[in-house]
């Protein structure tokens, strides 16, 4: 089966998205959307030139006409305005929800069998629209956050120890904001705690680097936000759904329940394949943790009645 993946905005974080997925070959034909006359095009004409050189074999271009997305298997959702200094991620609630609502619209007329990727901010309330707008399961309406908290948290231990980031494993569940939860107790260094490694200052020293992790890049770029590492973080979720490889990583989806929390989307490990959501891991988590995991829900929450949906 052919596989395409449509890519709605062409900014920053859509294009990384086109290009991760290329250098992966994750797809015979990729789409890029924007509404912005003819960025779409030249976006996907330089990633386009770029196939020689990194052995891209399928097909990539852009355009303007929503219609584009169809028979998409996955379709993201990375139009929106980002963060500039000074802007919190909520900030962007009002402007956002009406792009992610009108590409939601479109994903459902033109991809309805689609899986809907959301990274758009403030991502947890943004899936949200996205899941109403569409009427999709909630299998299929995924939000991305997790995977950029938990590279960014997993980079920041590597760093502090001197060691490869490929053998750290942790994860930040919860909402992507100042509520997010970096679990400390159960990060590891190639399955050594890393309170074993660390002192307790400077575990809270990456905690807290990694929770504003985003904001200093804001700080520092000033016209934006991130966009190479979250782009890749949300290729990881593809290619997951594409090959159909189970991964375990940590994504905002609908919980009905799970971890006492009902009717908002929130991070929490969720086993990745062909369906999408497959399963949603609930760990066991201390009161403490728990605690914070809450206040993030009920900010979310306090989002979602913002929206009016
Ligand atoms: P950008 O400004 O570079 O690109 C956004 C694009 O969306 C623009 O090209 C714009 O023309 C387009 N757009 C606006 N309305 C549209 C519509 N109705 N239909 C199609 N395209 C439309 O911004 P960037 O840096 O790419 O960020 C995009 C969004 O992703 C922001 O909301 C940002 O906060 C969010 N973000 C979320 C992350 C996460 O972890 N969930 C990580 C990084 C960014
Ligand atoms: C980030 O964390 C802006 O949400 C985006 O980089």
């Amino acid at each position: 089966m052919k596989i395409k993946l449509s890519i709605i905005g062409a900014g920053a974080v859509g294009t990384s998205c086109a290009k991760w997925a290329m250098v992966k070959n994750l797809a015979q034909e990729v789409v890029l959307i924007d509404i912005v006359p003819d960025l779409a095009k030249g976006k996907a004409l330089d990633l386009a030139q770029s196939s020689p050189l990194f052995g891209f074999s399928g097909k990539i271009w852009g355009t303007e006409d929503f219609s584009g997305i169809e028979n998409s298997q996955i379709v993201i959702i990375t139009a929106g305005k980002p963060r500039t200094p000074g802007m919190s991620r909520e900030d962007l609630l009002h402007i956002n929800k009406e792009i992610v609502k009108s590409c939601a619209e479109v994903i459902k007329r033109f991809a309805s069998e689609s899986i809907v990727i959301v990274v758009s901010n403030p991502l947890d309330a943004m899936v949200y629209v996205a899941y109403k707008v569409t009427g999709f399961p909630k299998n299929r309406v995924i939000g991305m956050a997790g995977t950029l908290d938990s590279a960014r948290y997993r980079y920041f231990i590597a760093e502090a120890l001197g060691v490869s980031p490929k053998d750290v494993c942790a994860l930040v569940m919860g909402v992507h904001g100042d509520f997010m939860l970096p679990l400390t107790r159960l990060a590891n260094v190639a399955g050594i705690p890393i309170s074993e490694l660390l002192s307790q200052e400077e575990i809270e020293n990456i905690v807290r680097r990694t929770k504003y992790g985003g904001g200093e890049i804001v700080k520092y770029l000033k016209t934006g936000s991130a966009f190479i590492t979250p782009g890749l973080a949300t290729i990881e979720m593809v290619e997951s759904i594409l090959k159909d490889e189970k991964r375990v990583l940590t994504c905002s989806v609908y919980l009905e329940g799970e971890y006492g929390i009902q009717g908002v989307f929130l991070g929490v490990p969720v086993i990745l394949g062909k369906n999408g959501i497959e399963k949603i891991l609930e760990i066991k988590l201390t009161s403490e943790e728990l605690e914070v995991l809450r206040k993030g829900a009920k900010h979310c929450e306090e989002l979602i009645k913002m929206t009016h949906l």
